[in-house]
């Protein structure tokens, strides 16, 4: 593998402080209903498990597992479901939490999807909005952090599978 070095982006303390703020707009923003939380695989493990327990409203919690096809700087838009929600989603308020949109592709394939099966609502949550090669516009309705560029790692994100337990989040810059 290349090598590399990480360089500090955002702390566990500063994404706390961005956690609570989100949570402080979804428990307004959905007072009264119930959400149906739908965290996208594997990136999103840690933001939502943080994110959740500082929403008040009732919830309940599942899971999707995309896939994309080509490499990651090819996106093509087309994905596939590897691990699919098992919770009813007709007619409920979803709130789809994502790691990092950086094209957009993969997000705006399966909130199509999504929507085939008539939830009443849906919302998206994402960690870090990632701008300089996005594809498609999406609507964000929560958003942690927005860049403009990089690769990032840690609070869940990846390199080849490594890092995603970094309690912060860093950029890996690549060597010479
Ligand atoms: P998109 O279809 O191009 O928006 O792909 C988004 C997916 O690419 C994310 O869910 C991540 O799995 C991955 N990804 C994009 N940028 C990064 C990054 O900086 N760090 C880790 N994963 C990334």
């Amino acid at each position: 593998m290349e090598s590399y070095r990480l360089v500090p982006r955002i702390s566990r303390e500063d994404l706390d402080a961005r956690m609570t703020e989100l949570a402080g707009r979804i428990n307004r923003d959905y007072a009264g209903r119930e959400i149906l939380v739908v965290g996208v695989l594997k990136g999103s493990y840690i933001f939502i498990a943080d994110l959740t327990r500082k929403i008040t409203v009732p919830l309940e919690v599942d899971f999707v597992r995309l896939s994309s096809y080509g490499s990651k700087s090819e996106t093509c838009g087309e994905v596939r479901i590897t691990k699919d929600v098992e919770l009813p989603v007709r007619g409920r308020d979803i709130l789809v939490v994502e790691d990092i949109v950086d094209t957009g592709l993969t997000l705006r394939w399966y909130l199509e999807h999504l929507r085939r099966f008539n939830p009443r609502s849906i919302s998206v949550c994402a960690l870090v909005d990632k701008i300089e090669r996005r594809q498609v516009q999406i609507p964000l309705d929560y958003i942690g952090l927005r860049i403009e560029k990089g690769f990032l790692v840690g609070y869940g994100l990846d390199y080849s599978e490594k890092h995603r337990n970094l309690p912060g989040i860093f950029e890996v810059r690549f060597n010479e």
